[in-house]
């Protein structure tokens, strides 16, 4: 985020904070239970959203070098991004042309992939090396069987973005983002070190697990023995930018920022939560001085889904800084799956049983109300009923 828009934010804030406001959004929002449990719009969701729509997988320094990988399952389908030869990142079905096998697990750095189950290599560039003892059995294949399957990528700004079905992945990418972009590209993602993951599944719509950061209001009473203190929970500032929503939240360190003589102030970076939720399923965080990237991804329909955290320090480090960045990969985990992801399974469990027909959003959680009214709009449902004040009386 640019300097002169944190200064504009600050100036936000600290109006929010003297008066006890926040961003609201003009209505509330009722939302039926089907939105989360229904199978029919979770295939449509997977449909529409996921295969159809550029997705982040990856962030740069998760492969920084030629022949650096990682395997990413996206609803159903397990991918191979890869840095080739020319420095370029490349996203393949991770299936062996011969009989399907995977060619890859987990991350690491190859120079090519041997097929575990009868030692087909793949280049970088997911073409055919060998076919090791294979008696020419192969010879009457056409080049299909050269060639991995190869899904769009493209890279920008540190964003590893694929998609799995259509073309003009870049406009896509840069419609989807819109302003966020020009905020996303100020933290250097490309610059920073990636420290580690973690994965959990839960038997929940995945929509549950970006509801739990896209407000604030939850932190006092939920977060009470943890991150509670460290936060003015009950101010944010809200913003759509393309199809991102971008959520800033202030800890109580700003008012540092507050203290210094009026010419000097105008940082909220170092004081503040900044995310951005790219709809369906990504949680891009700047966090005080680091960046945490989340994805959730659907398992299997509406009552389950898959949760990773990857976490990215600015660089250089020495070893206190990297004890600090993997001891806070410890703390964000044990918070989010000790407190909020047993949340997000017991309201699951309640709209399964069929006990509660709706949900409402507040007008004081205006984050929530945009990813959703995103989502439904990206499926054309009109499930999602905005309640104005006026309408009550
Ligand atoms: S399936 Fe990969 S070599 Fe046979
Ligand atoms: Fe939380």
């Amino acid at each position: 985020m640019h300097a002169e828009k944190q200064k504009e934010m600050l100036e936000r804030l600290r109006i929010h904070l003297a008066n006890g406001t926040t961003d609201l959004s003009p209505y509330s929002l009722e939302v039926p239970a089907s939105h989360y449990v229904s199978e029919e719009q979770a295939a449509l969701e997977v449909k529409v959203m996921f295969r159809q729509r550029p997705l982040l997988v990856a962030l740069t320094p998760q492969i920084p070098n030629q022949g650096d990988y990682l395997t990413h399952e996206v609803v159903n389908t397990s991918l191979l991004i890869v840095r080739d030869k020319y420095g370029l990142a490349r996203a393949y079905i991770n299936a062996c042309r011969h009989r399907g096998a995977r060619i890859a697990e987990g991350k690491g750095s190859k120079s090519s992939f041997s097929c575990p189950f009868h030692a087909w290599n793949w280049g970088l560039d997911g073409k055919i090396i060998a076919r090791p003892n294979s008696h020419d059995g192969f010879s009457a294949g056409d080049d299909r069987y050269d060639q991995l399957a190869e899904v769009s990528c493209f890279e920008t700004d540190g964003l590893i973005f694929v998609l799995l079905e259509g073309d003009d992945i870049e406009s896509k990418v840069y419609e989807l983002l819109g302003g966020a972009l020009t905020d996303i590209a100020n933290y250097n993602i490309e610059e920073t070190r990636y420290i580690d993951s973690r994965t959990i599944e839960l038997p929940c719509n995945y929509k549950f697990f970006i509801d739990g950061f896209a407000e604030t209001y939850h932190i006092a009473p939920l977060h009470k023995n943890t991150i509670s203190p460290y936060y003015y929970s009950t101010s944010t500032l809200t913003e759509q930018m393309g199809e991102v929503v971008h959520l800033v939240s202030p800890r109580k360190t700003i008012e540092k920022e507050f203290q210094k003589p009026e010419a000097e102030q105008g940082a909220i970076l170092p004081y503040c939560t900044t995310e951005y939720i790219l709809a369906p399923n990504v949680l891009l965080t700047h966090q005080v001085d680091h960046i945490q990237f989340w994805t959730v991804y659907p398992v299997e329909g509406a009552n389950r889904c898959r949760v990773e955290l990857n976490v990215f320090w600015p660089n250089p480090m020495d070893e206190d800084a990297e004890r600090k960045a993997k001891l806070n990969v410890d703390l964000v985990w044990q918070v989010t799956t000790d407190e909020d992801f047993p949340q997000s399974v017991s309201i699951h469990s309640n709209l399964v049983s069929g006990a509660l027909p709706n949900l409402i959003f507040g007008r004081n959680e205006p984050a929530l109300i945009s990813y959703h009214q995103n989502i439904a709009k990206a499926i054309g449902s009109d499930r999602l009923i905005p309640l104005y004040e006026d309408q009550d009386n």
